[in-house]
């Protein structure tokens, strides 16, 4: 598989990043480790979670996909985590101030079981803290080893710059890696903002929600199929409108004239992959077939003819 580097990191990555917010939620450890070992067979090599994942479930408190995520490069031992790209972030609670974030990174090495983390988010912005900051502490880190490289989270473009600006200076860390919402329906935030920031300044770029929570599968069709997963509440309020219905209409017809057995998902997945500044889009999967449905996204091509449909139906 074609890998891409990661902006101006020396972070090599196939083109889809394997979402971890599901392990130790709708995906059990066992089932998560199934996902993480198809994830290698498949050629994919990045993985994202978040100390908060999974802490908006009754009875979680957060960690618990980084524990799925350490228990299995636990067992899976060292040649595996030399081949993985981990990636981590911090402060969607407890904000960006420089004690939380050393604190928190400590507690997601210990999560983890590794001793280094490649690339660490900001979650969000903190507007408690000043950001110099916050990018002391994450070049802190970096200095000592215990992380790669630093990226933002749900900045927005104005913040964004504001915190590349501050990143130039000595003894902070800047931020190389973005990672916003971004698919075919939540496009104008960041094709209107974020986007010619991240150009200009050769940000690596890896969208999250790249299948809107499973609503670009098609799999949503009728009002009966939001009981179908977990995540099917949150859907219908987000995503089942005209709009949505006619993404989803194009995301079929797009399938159905690239060839035999290609799925709404994979056509997804490749259009945000080759939108303009993309290096690779995140998605998630809570079973072997999901991911293996996703990661063959990663060698589908998508016409002219295709994009402008997609454009059109999503614009
Ligand atoms: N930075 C941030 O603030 C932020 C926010 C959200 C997410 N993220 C990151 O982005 C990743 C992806 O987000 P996400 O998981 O929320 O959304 P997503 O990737 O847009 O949707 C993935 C979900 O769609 C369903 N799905 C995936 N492949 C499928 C297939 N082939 N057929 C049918 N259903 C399929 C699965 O859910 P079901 O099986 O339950 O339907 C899966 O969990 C997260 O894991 C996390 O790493 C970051």
């Amino acid at each position: 598989m074609q890998h891409r580097t990661l902006g101006t990191t020396d972070l090599e990555i196939a083109p889809l990043v394997l979402g971890g917010n599901v392990f130790g939620w709708t995906a059990d450890e066992k089932t998560s480790f199934r996902i993480l070992d198809a994830m290698l067979d498949h050629g994919l090599n990045a993985v994202d979670t978040a100390d908060l994942y999974s802490a908006w479930v009754d009875g979680h408190e957060g960690g618990e996909s980084e524990r799925v995520i350490g228990a299995w490069l636990a067992e899976r031992g060292p040649e595996v985590r030399g081949r993985i790209v981990l990636i981590t972030k911090v402060g969607y609670e407890g904000g960006l101030s420089r004690d939380h974030i050393l604190e928190a990174a400590e507690a997601s090495l210990r999560r983890l079981r590794t001793d280094r983390i490649d690339l660490y988010f900001s979650h969000k912005p903190d507007p408690e803290t000043p950001i110099e900051e916050t990018l002391e502490a994450h070049e802190r880190l970096i200095e000592q080893g215990k992380v790669r490289w630093a990226g933002a989270s749900n900045y927005d473009a104005d913040g964004l710059a504001a915190a590349l600006e501050a990143g130039a200076a000595e003894g902070r860390a800047r931020y190389a890696v973005l990672q916003p919402e971004y698919n075919l329906y939540a496009r104008s935030e960041y094709e209107d903002g974020l986007r010619a920031v991240a150009e200009r300044e050769d940000l690596g770029v890896i969208p999250y929600f790249a299948l809107a929570a499973g609503f670009l599968t098609g799999k949503y069709r009728s009002e009966e199929d939001f009981s179908k997963s977990a995540r099917g509440a949150g859907v219908k309020k987000r995503y089942w409108n005209d709009r949505g219905r006619r993404i989803v209409a194009a995301l079929d017809e797009v399938a159905a004239s690239a060839g035999p057995g290609v799925t709404p998902a994979q056509v997804a997945l490749a259009w945000l992959r080759d939108r303009p500044t993309v290096t690779a889009p995140i998605a998630s999967a809570t079973s072997v077939g999901q991911l293996e449905e996703i990661a063959a996204a990663c060698e589908l091509e998508l016409d002219e003819a295709a994009v402008a449909r997609l454009d059109e139906a999503s614009g």
